[in-house]
């Protein structure tokens, strides 16, 4: 592993050093997947408001009109401990006394202006009930008064909006996370895409671009000046980049007697980008100012969570061993004269509690030689990744993009795995400059804009 000891004008030479030791004889086999497929995108520069068909199946909604909910009854059961609820609509819900009582919106139990809960645990008793309830005739709210002498009024549209039930959940789920479309080569044909200035000067086109980025896990930028800064500009619309210890951002170009191969022009193996962090970047942006002319060049992605379902279906058992076996990634140098050691542990493919999948961990270059795998084992888990590493590279799933000047990729770095066709030196410069965002942020901005557009 290259051991960068410079920087140069925010260039993280250690980042390309991470890179550089992903030169690997895979590398090679991603090429022959270039020169097979040679698939490369055209986007026309002009499409301004391109809405993807696949964007378009989704069938997430984010607009719940409670205007109609109101309450025509409700009353205790003591038994259970809950509260029932009848609503206009002839349905049901129950709602535990504890949760009401812990959620009591008084300004003496909440803080409105920092929506924070006041009322303490030790203060809220385990057997608490309502000795009287009573709901008025506009059906839009309900007064309860407790066995602690306190009272409480909850509108009604509050309530349906928190109910116990897996509607009410799904809904909520929806909006913590929009649920992700999964794309082949076939389905991604056309790349998803924004315009820069749009995304600077209209909100809803920032919404619609962050919903891509969340949905397919990939958008295009197009059409942001060629200079250096343009992703600090875009970033002030979302929120803040996300630093690592190669700064805030960083450069990608040729430079003679390269000690690493992200600094060459050779061809870069699929990855995602510092695996070696426990908290890694959520999203990258790959802003291109200046393309290689000649043949070469383009990028290479795939949706990683795709390809994990269909090796899901095909070989389960590689999945599993994919799932359950601990993968450590490392990452040592100096930057800016601050020295690192990064180390992270990860499973390739990390399921969440339901068994959707969270985060793909692929970077070949940064898995360290420490393996924490049974011996016996070791082998089929080899097996496993290269089942896996065909399938990703294979041009049924992965697409080639060759960024234009001015194009910025925005793509989910827990997903899209991102590679580089190999080129020549003959062909003019190619400088790229590089940033993350965290996801944290991005949701974030996208619920405050769905907010917004539902409002206006
Ligand atoms: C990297 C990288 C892509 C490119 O530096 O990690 O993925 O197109 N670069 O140069
Ligand atoms: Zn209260
Ligand atoms: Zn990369």
């Amino acid at each position: 592993m290259l051991r960068p000891q410079l920087s140069r004008g925010g260039v993280s030479l250690a980042r390309m050093a991470a890179a550089s030791t992903r030169a690997s004889a895979s590398a090679a086999r991603v090429c022959n997947g270039f020169q097979k497929t040679e698939r490369k995108m055209c986007i026309e520069t002009s499409k301004r408001n391109f809405v993807n068909p696949l964007r378009q199946a989704s069938t997430f909604s984010n607009v719940t009109s409670n205007s109609q909910v109101f309450v025509s009854a409700a009353e205790p059961d003591d038994k259970a401990a809950m509260l029932k609820i009848h609503w206009g609509d002839s349905k049901t819900d129950l709602y535990p006394f504890i949760w009401l009582r812990d959620n009591c919106q008084c300004p003496q139990c909440f803080e409105s202006s920092s929506r924070s809960r006041k009322l303490l645990l030790q203060d809220l008793p385990r057997d608490v009930h309502p000795i009287a309830v009573e709901v008025p005739k506009d059906g839009r709210s309900v007064s309860l008064s407790w066995s602690d002498g306190h009272s409480s009024v909850f509108s009604s549209s509050w309530l349906h909006r928190r109910a116990f039930n897996s509607s009410s959940r799904n809904q909520r789920l929806g909006d913590i996370k929009l649920k992700k479309i999964l794309w082949d080569a076939a389905k991604m044909k056309d790349l998803p895409q924004a315009n820069f200035s749009d995304l600077l000067a209209n909100d809803k086109a920032l919404l619609r671009f962050l919903q891509e980025v969340e949905e397919l896990g990939l958008c295009i930028v197009k059409e942001a000046p060629t200079k250096s800064g343009q992703l600090e500009r875009l970033t002030k619309r979302i929120g803040h980049l996300k630093r690592t210890h190669y700064g805030l951002t960083f450069t990608v170009k040729v430079k003679a007697n390269a000690n690493n191969l992200a600094y060459t022009e050779k061809s870069l193996n699929l990855h995602v980008d510092q695996p070696h962090l426990e908290d890694k970047p959520g999203v990258q942006l790959l802003h291109c100012i200046s393309q290689y002319e000649g043949h070469g060049g383009d990028n290479l992605l795939v949706d990683s969570f795709c390809v994990a379902e269909k090796l899901r279906e095909v070989h389960p058992e590689k999945f599993k061993l994919l799932t359950d076996t601990l993968v450590d990634f490392y990452d040592i140098g100096v930057e800016d004269g601050i020295k690192f050691h990064a180390i992270n542990q990860e499973p390739t493919i990390n399921l969440d509690k339901s068994g959707e999948i969270k985060t793909v961990s692929f970077n070949n270059m940064v898995r360290d030689s420490h393996f924490g795998c049974q011996a016996e084992q070791t082998w089929a888990w080899y097996d496993a990744m290269m089942n896996y590493h065909d399938l990703l590279s294979d041009p049924q799933f992965a697409i080639t993009y060759k960024m234009s000047a001015g194009d910025i990729i925005v793509f989910d770095n827990n997903r899209v795995l991102h590679g580089r066709k190999g080129f020549q030196m003959t062909g003019g410069e190619r400088h790229l400059e590089g940033g993350y965002w965290d996801w944290d942020e991005v949701r974030s901005r996208r619920r405050v804009l769905m907010a917004e557009s539902d409002l206006n």
